[in-house]
């Protein structure tokens, strides 16, 4: 692969955004295109407020599946380098939309998820998160006997504001942004880009085609995040 590597000390703050894309070649589909999760569900069924007040138990199964699906994915090369540049370089960061908890696996700990986490369900009524991990029995209600909410942001949500403070406080204050499949259509992460911009930030973007942010990059590279991501930077450690 054709890529220039990045010298990381070259940076003050990396900061790694990352969508659906990213995830891809752990097995984990992304949410739009032929073989993305809305060709195949509605998400006015299974992933909203309205749906889970409707039918919580099919909105329930919904994520269950989903976990169970995750349960035989790993983290893949991309992932590996990412959470290894954090233990070489003193400011690496991830923000990411992803809810399938790849990132921590790989070993990333400054982990920022803008749209919560799969491997959490809370109760609405107490507020109470319950933690679970592959393999692990989902419960379906709390102890009190409220259904239990799977811990993501859906669609009609709004992010948590300390969740964005954070965010907003990485990728403006980068001066690399390495943006990893995602289409950067959904608000308000889809702004993020156009900040680090605005900030001084060098921005890359990483995606197997174009979208509609990529005029906003000093460099896109077309191609698989397990792929370019160790090209990019060759002296990662492996995992
Ligand atoms: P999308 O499914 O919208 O976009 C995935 C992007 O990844 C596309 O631009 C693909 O071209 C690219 N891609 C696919 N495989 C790749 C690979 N191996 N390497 C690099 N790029 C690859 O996913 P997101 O942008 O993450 O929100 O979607 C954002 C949000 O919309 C999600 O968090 C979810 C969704 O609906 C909610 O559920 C609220």
């Amino acid at each position: 692969m054709d890529i220039q590597p990045i010298i990381p000390d070259d940076y003050r703050a990396i900061a790694f955004f990352t969508g659906a894309g990213m995830s891809a070649e752990s097995g984990v589909p992304t949410y739009r295109g032929r073989a993305g999760i809305w060709a195949k569900y509605n998400w006015e069924e299974v992933a909203c407020e309205e749906a889970y007040r409707r039918d919580p138990e099919k909105v329930l199964e919904f994520h269950a599946l989903r976990r169970q699906e995750l349960a035989d994915c790993r983290p893949h090369r991309g992932h590996a380098v990412t959470a290894s540049l954090e233990d070489r370089h003193a400011h690496v960061s991830v923000v990411t939309q992803n809810i399938d908890g790849l990132h921590q696996r790989a070993g990333s700990r400054r982990v920022i998820e803008l749209h919560g986490s799969l491997w959490r369900l809370r109760c609405p009524q107490e507020g109470t998160i319950y933690h679970l991990g592959p393999g692990d029995e989902s419960p379906v209600r709390c102890r009190c006997g409220v259904w239990l909410r799977p811990d993501i942001v859906w669609f009609g949500d709004c992010l948590d504001p300390e969740v964005i403070n954070r965010a907003t406080e990485v990728i403006g204050g980068c001066d690399l942004l390495i943006a990893i499949g995602t289409s950067a259509v959904v608000w308000p992460a889809a702004g993020f880009p156009q900040l680090a911009r605005d900030q001084g930030a060098h921005c890359i973007e990483i995606n197997l085609e174009a979208t509609e942010m990529s005029f906003l990059y000093h460099a896109s590279h077309r191609g698989p995040a397990g792929e370019v991501l160790p090209a990019l930077f060759p002296t990662a450690i492996m995992a």
